[in-house]
């Protein structure tokens, strides 16, 4: 170390002491590697700090920052955890042989394609597993904007250049073949060597999906430019139901990896467990070696109980299916109710096909935000914090231009009551019994969810109460209040 020094004094007794002196904290003791400089502060921990010190002053927060799936567990599975609790061995690197299986059918069965269990590496989320294929894939990273918060900086820990390929807003940010050759072009011209694509459907802030077109339109491309297609597809399982789920696999399998994993779909992020599915063949065959031999080095092996149980949410099963259809439907329906809120007061936004989140574009509002000193997404998320309580992720977080006025919108949190007593009330009574209203809640809310209104498909005519929601609403309706009207702003 360089700032610390040995040296030797004499002992009364005539003998040799050494002494290690420091020199005091100056922080060289914990230098930090050129890797740590790949990553800036979290772009939610601010918001997050400002949220708790508004409700820490009693303010009432709209929490829209949050893309947490909410729904309680389904007692199948919860069973099935309780049963594998003994199970305390190491398990093999690439997930227990029962896991992979029942991953490989239930993507054969649900989304048509041809895996088999050789094919299926298991690990603590999908999120590890998308670092390690950045790891281990050679080039850079072609990625769209928006795209999900942690793609750029894992692609920049892994070494990788990051390339932008721009969307069109006013095409629902469609991912297009032209867009990626202009990307690859520009990165070309930089220097970097474009080989990996990583694409989201349904997407993380838009909630877009492909339609299967635009799948076989990038399918083509990627085939064309020998690109590597990681295929985030965490949210298959919440398509709204107007748009069918069409994985990238289906057209081009010999160069797709499929990650996807038990978070979103069972609202169980917290159970960490995630899949890729590789290639078939030789090519695929080193691939997953190398992520075996990754994946030991780091985690080892996912968790043994949660694997175990982790079959039973992937094996055909009715309760299930049924569980999973109605969380999509809800995510559908409140999605769907806020957005058309919104449009109606003259906010754009496309409509999501799948997960919770929208993705609001308060262009038209401009020139009366900028008379309020907003000029960024970031600067439109603070003060709808600071003068509407409503907190809301900027579309920089997700990669998108600073001026571009656009949010993400989390609404996964929306299914709350409103509390039915008073905050003294509240705290004089047990938290079980507020958690356990709020669990029945949730599950009374599950079950009105198949008659839902849908006015896509012009199908169901059950209106359900969320009041959380209209009160999102009422914020948001103050605000372009506030702001004057459209017209003399656009
Ligand atoms: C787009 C996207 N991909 C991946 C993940 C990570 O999921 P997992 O819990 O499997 O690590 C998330 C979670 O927020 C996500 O939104």
């Amino acid at each position: 170390m360089s700032t610390t020094r040995a040296h030797r004094t004499t002992t009364r007794h005539g003998g040799a002491r050494t002494h290690v002196a420091s020199s005091g904290p100056t922080g060289e003791q914990l230098r930090l590697a050129p890797a740590s400089r790949t990553l800036a502060p979290s772009p939610t921990l601010e918001i997050n700090e400002a949220i708790a010190a508004r409700r820490a002053a009693g303010r009432d927060v709209l929490h829209l920052g949050f893309g947490e799936a909410s729904f309680p567990l389904p007692p199948k599975l919860r069973e099935a955890l309780a049963a594998s609790a003994t199970r305390t061995s190491y398990e093999p690197v690439v997930g227990i042989p029962a896991l992979r299986d029942a991953i490989a059918r239930y993507l054969s069965r649900t989304r048509g394609l041809d895996v088999s269990a050789e094919q299926v590496i298991v690990a603590p989320g999908s999120k590890p597993l998308l670092y390690a294929l950045f790891l281990m894939l050679a080039g850079d990273v072609l990625a769209p904007a928006p795209a999900w918060v942690s793609y750029a900086p894992q692609a920049r820990l892994a070494g990788r250049r990051v390339l932008v390929v721009e969307t069109d807003p006013e095409d629902a940010h469609r991912l297009t073949p032209r867009a990626l050759d202009a990307a690859v072009a520009r990165g070309r011209h930089a220097g970097a060597d474009p080989r990996i694509l990583i694409i989201n459907s349904p997407s993380n802030p838009t909630g877009g999906m492909f339609a299967r077109e635009d799948v076989e339109a990038l399918a083509e491309w990627a085939r064309r430019t020998g690109v590597t297609v990681l295929s985030d597809e965490i949210y298959a399982e919440l398509a709204h139901g107007w748009r069918s789920h069409v994985s990238l696999a289906t057209f081009y399998p010999e160069g797709t990896v499929v990650t996807g994993g038990l978070s979103k779909t069972y609202s169980a992020g917290g159970w960490r467990l995630g899949y890729a599915v590789v290639p078939a063949g030789a090519a695929g065959r080193k691939l997953l070696s190398a992520l075996r031999a990754l994946s030991s080095e780091i985690w080892s092996s996912t968790s043994a109980p949660i694997q175990a149980a982790a079959v039973t949410a992937f094996s055909p099963d009715a309760d299930l299916e049924t569980y999973v259809r109605r969380s999509a439907r809800l995510h559908g329906y409140t999605t769907g109710r806020l957005r058309d809120a919104l449009v109606e007061m003259g906010v754009r936004c496309p409509r999501p096909a799948g997960a919770f989140y929208l993705y609001p574009d308060f262009a038209p509002f401009k020139a009366a935000l900028a008379a309020r000193g907003v000029t960024t997404s970031e600067e439109l998320a603070r003060y709808l914090l600071e003068r509407h309580d409503i907190a809301a992720l900027p579309g920089t977080a997700f990669g998108d231009r600073p001026a571009a006025l656009r949010l993400r919108l989390a609404t996964s949190m929306l299914y709350g009551g409103l509390p039915s007593v008073s905050p003294a009330q509240q705290d004089a009574r047990e938290g079980h019994d507020l958690a356990d209203e709020h669990e029945a809640r949730l599950w009374a809310l599950l079950e009105r969810a198949d008659g839902l209104a849908d006015p896509i498909s012009s199908t169901g005519s059950v209106e359900i109460e969320l009041p959380m929601l209209d009160r999102v609403g009422q914020r948001f309706a103050a605000f372009v209040e506030s702001l004057g009207s459209v017209g003399a702003s656009s």
